[in-house]
């Protein structure tokens, strides 16, 4: 089957690469970047580390207003997949990118699969989970990571094409982790291992409003362990326009987004991570760090459930106190898959027709 695979941002690169490297045994995959992320470090580094192959075509859509970077990706998809003419399209989370494949893919009749269908936040504010209900609803396979996603979809009555397969996050989790462990983050980025923090943020939520955002740095200023805090583009713009930067600088190891087996490194020596991020968090579950949410709620509830990760918002105090005194107990008992959820996912399109 031809399969035409639509990613465009950070963590959809990161998702594509297991499931690529599966679709592709059986199926010819056209992969189609809509160029939403496009500095070296948010796009090319993943496709090198990750072995993820070249994009056959890249939109060069970059940022803009949500509508009008969500049009034009729309667009310019169109074209593409008019001349290509896959048989399926895949599209990947929740982000504008994903949007915009499930919309072209349902306009031009072709089927539509979701990987990471199912998850909920229950918050509509985030552009995310407009996103994500959007794709969902026109999804002919639905690739949920977890029971929680699926029953998510069955109170919303989709329960045709809908397939547990675990979360392809944990394949490529696995699969780094050796390669990550020989990376030396420790003497390039100056940080003995079990004594630091790893921080990233990025959510609107918390990065666009000037006085949540200075609330966050000024918590983080305050932490008695070094931060290392790998900046978003967005949050970055932000720090700036806000005249935080410098702010920020003095108290924390401020550094450009690494690539994912340096990322993937720092999270294994951090003592605790703090972060807005949705992949964030479930990593920290994956490698037992504890995990301290800058959000009122995540789809990742078993990550809370089982006690590794607290939602503790933005207020200053609260982000102090959870940096000094969180501290999960217990083992984890909570699934994300076996580790092969996307060879399941490649198995199910061999049979689709
Ligand atoms: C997007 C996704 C979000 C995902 C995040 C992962 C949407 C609505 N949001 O948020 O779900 O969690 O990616 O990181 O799709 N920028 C650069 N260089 C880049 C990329 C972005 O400078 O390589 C700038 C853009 O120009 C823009 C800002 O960062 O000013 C935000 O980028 P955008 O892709 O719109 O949203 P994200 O916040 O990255
Ligand atoms: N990540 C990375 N380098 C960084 C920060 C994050 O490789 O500097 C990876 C991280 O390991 C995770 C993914 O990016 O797999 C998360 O992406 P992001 O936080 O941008 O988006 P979200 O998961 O919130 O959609």
């Amino acid at each position: 089957m031809k399969i035409a695979s639509v990613v465009g941002a950070r963590p959809q690169f990161i998702k594509a690469a297991p499931v690529s490297r599966e679709v592709r045994q059986h199926n010819e995959e056209i992969l189609v970047h809509t160029g939403q992320h496009y500095d070296d470090n948010m796009s090319d580094v993943f496709f090198e580390v990750l072995d993820l192959p070249r994009p056959d075509y890249n939109l060069g859509i970059g940022g803009g207003s949500a509508a009008w970077q969500t049009a034009e990706m729309i667009r310019a998809l169109e074209g593409v997949l008019e001349k290509e003419r896959p048989e399926f399209v895949l599209v990947y989370g929740d982000t504008n990118s994903t949007l915009a494949g499930a919309i072209v893919a349902s306009k031009m009749g072709v089927p539509l699969g979701h990987v990471e269908a199912g998850l909920r936040s229950f918050n509509r504010a985030m552009p995310e989970e407009i996103n994500r209900i959007v794709a969902d609803q026109l999804s002919t396979l639905l690739f949920c990571p977890t029971q929680t996603a699926v029953d998510n979809l069955a109170r919303e009555g989709v329960e045709r094409g809908v397939h547990l397969v675990g979360d392809v996050m944990y394949d490529i989790a696995l699969q780094s982790a050796q390669a990550a462990r020989s990376r030396d983050v420790s003497v390039r980025f100056g940080v003995t291992p079990g004594e630091y923090l790893l921080a990233t943020l990025h959510r609107p939520g918390n990065v666009d409003d000037r006085g949540v955002l200075e609330g966050i740095v000024r918590a983080f200023g305050r932490s008695r362990r070094p931060i290392v805090f790998p900046v978003h583009p967005r949050t970055r713009k932000n720090l700036e326009a806000f005249g935080l930067w410098d702010t920020l600088r003095a108290s924390v190891k401020a550094i450009e987004p690494v690539d994912y087996l340096d990322f993937i490194a720092l999270l294994m020596g951090a003592s605790k991570v703090l972060t807005d991020s949705g992949g964030v968090q479930k990593e920290a579950y994956f490698f037992g760090i504890p995990c301290v949410t800058l959000r009122d709620e995540t789809e990742w509830i078993e990550t809370v459930e089982d006690g590794w990760n607290a939602l503790v918002g933005t207020e200053p105090e609260d982000i102090l106190d959870a940096i000094e005194k969180f501290n999960p107990a217990g083992t984890k008992s909570k699934s994300f898959g076996d580790g092969h959820a996307a060879e399941k996912i490649a198995r199910i399109l061999d049979k689709f027709v």
